[in-house]
């Protein structure tokens, strides 16, 4: 069946199939490579994309401005200090004005929400640059990494290593467990995702043939990892947790010992950024030779110019 994504939204990943998530994929290879050899093609001149952030962005914001901008597509960036959302307008007025003037919305900020609402009165694609909840075009850029270092993904395993209810590891296990790759989520007990979110992933996971496995151990959890993740302790939005998250999360850091503990040679690390380094990892794998968030950040953009090309 050939997949046909014109018009779709991306909020969560959860309703997007193994085939589509697939052709996101092969579509991001393709337009890495094409970057890397110079050709470029305005494939989307005249196009306008709306982009409203709540909360800080330097990857997201740099990913989309420049995959549209770079193919004649005019970016607009509008944050909660310049536009009336939020303070006079209502969501849905701002969606139905954004919806007669642009032909696509990305969101980032607090509330999932926001994103449907927006999606629901603009009558546009709106694609989700990160919520309390989910992070899906980080994690198609997290999926082509590893696909790209690793050559194929079936049968990986991707451990996630810190707060195991975050908005990173929602949408990492989303695509690993529709990709077929092995998840393992390590955190403590009370950081744990919901059990409805666990199940989810398992009924994935079931399809494609992987396993989804939730542990406060690392010596368990990390064994046999082709992939080690991480992210901040603390999300934007939740400073005042501050040091609770870090009473908690100390045991977690993921250092050369831990890096170790997988028996792999092989194994790369992978973190979505801004890291804290000293916190959530050391300088030493961060910095090290299985590092790859370079490489991650980049496909950021390759990733988010497959979804423009593929929805609009
Ligand atoms: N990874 C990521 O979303 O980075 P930004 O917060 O800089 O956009
Ligand atoms: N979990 C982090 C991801 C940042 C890209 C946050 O929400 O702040």
């Amino acid at each position: 069946m050939k997949v046909n994504l014109k018009g779709r939204s991306l909020l969560t990943l959860i309703d997007y199939s193994y085939e589509e998530i697939r052709e996101i994929i092969s579509v991001s290879h393709v337009l890495k490579k094409e970057r890397k050899s110079g050709k470029n093609k305005m494939r989307f001149a005249s196009r306008t994309l709306a982009m409203l952030f709540e909360k800080r962005s330097t990857r997201t914001r740099c990913a989309f401005e420049t995959a549209i901008g770079e193919e004649g597509g005019h970016p607009v960036f509008l944050s909660m200090q310049d536009i009336h959302l939020g303070s006079k307008e209502a969501i849905e007025d701002t969606a139905r004005v954004l919806g007669r003037m642009f032909d696509c919305i990305m969101f980032r900020g607090y509330k999932q929400e926001t994103a449907e609402l927006l999606m629901e009165y603009s009558g546009l694609p709106v694609y989700n640059g990160l919520t309390d909840e989910y992070h899906p075009t980080q994690a198609l850029a997290d999926i082509m990494t590893i696909e790209e270092e690793f050559k194929s993904l079936k049968g990986l395993k991707c451990v996630y290593i810190g707060d195991g209810r975050n908005n990173v590891a929602n949408s990492l296990a989303v695509v690993c467990s529709k990709m077929g790759v092995h998840m393992t989520i390590i955190t403590p007990e009370d950081l744990k995702p919901d059990n409805e979110l666990i199940d989810l992933y398992q009924y994935f996971s079931k399809e494609s043939g992987s396993e989804i496995q939730v542990t406060d151990s690392i010596e368990k959890g990390v064994a046999g990892a082709h992939v080690v993740y991480t992210d901040v302790w603390v999300s934007m939005g939740e400073e005042k947790k501050k040091k609770e998250r870090i009473d908690l999360l100390s045991p977690y850091q993921v250092n050369g010992a831990v890096m170790n503990m997988t028996g792999r040679k092989e194994t790369i690390f992978l973190h979505c950024l801004p890291a804290v380094k000293g916190q959530e990892v050391s300088e030493e794998v961060f910095e090290g030779p299985a590092s790859r968030v370079w490489e991650q950040a980049e496909n950021r953009k390759h990733t988010i110019k497959a979804i423009l090309l593929l929805t609009l």
